[in-house]
């Protein structure tokens, strides 16, 4: 069964344009694929830390230095996201445009889930994705249209 994961990151509630258009997109792709199996992400609330000392344990090499507890409560975060992003096969993506970038909470989630080794990795012609074939669909609001 292929598995979408929906995610919202527009701070404006109900009155969120870019919600509409996930909530939307989603429900068109439920009707054209019935075994969908959706997941839910809404960033808005939970909100991934920035990057700091504690959560870029996951850049570590196994083995390489002892994780402090912080640490390792932000590497199991990572790990959540990480997983959960790699398991689907289609993303909907909610992108409103904040101050001419995406939202922070947005970037806080893109810094969690790019791993070298797991979705990407450094080559002699520059980075390589590895999360390839996935289906991405971004939302994207500005300007209250
Ligand atoms: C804090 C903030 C900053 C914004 N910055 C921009 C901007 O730089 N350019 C723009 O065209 N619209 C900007 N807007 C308008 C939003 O892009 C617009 O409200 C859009 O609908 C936001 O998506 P959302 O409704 O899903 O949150 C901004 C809105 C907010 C609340």
């Amino acid at each position: 069964m292929a598995k979408l994961l929906q995610i919202d990151s527009s701070i404006l509630g109900t009155n969120s344009v870019s919600r509409q258009l996930t909530a939307q997109i989603v429900a068109s792709w439920r009707a054209a694929h019935p075994a969908t199996e959706v997941s839910y992400l809404d960033l808005a609330v939970n909100t991934p830390s920035h990057l700091s000392a504690e959560s870029l344990g996951f850049c570590l090499p196994a083995g390489a230095a002892d994780l402090s507890d912080a640490q390792q409560r932000e590497n199991a975060v990572s790990e959540a996201l990480v997983s959960q992003f790699l398991a689907a096969d289609v993303l909907v993506i909610g992108a409103p445009l904040y101050n001419f970038f995406i939202p922070t909470q947005l970037k806080a989630w893109i810094d969690r889930v790019s791993q070298v080794g797991r979705t990407f990795k450094y080559t002699e012609k520059g980075p390589v994705g590895l999360a390839g074939g996935k289906t991405i669909i971004v939302a994207s609001a500005r300007g209250g249209v």
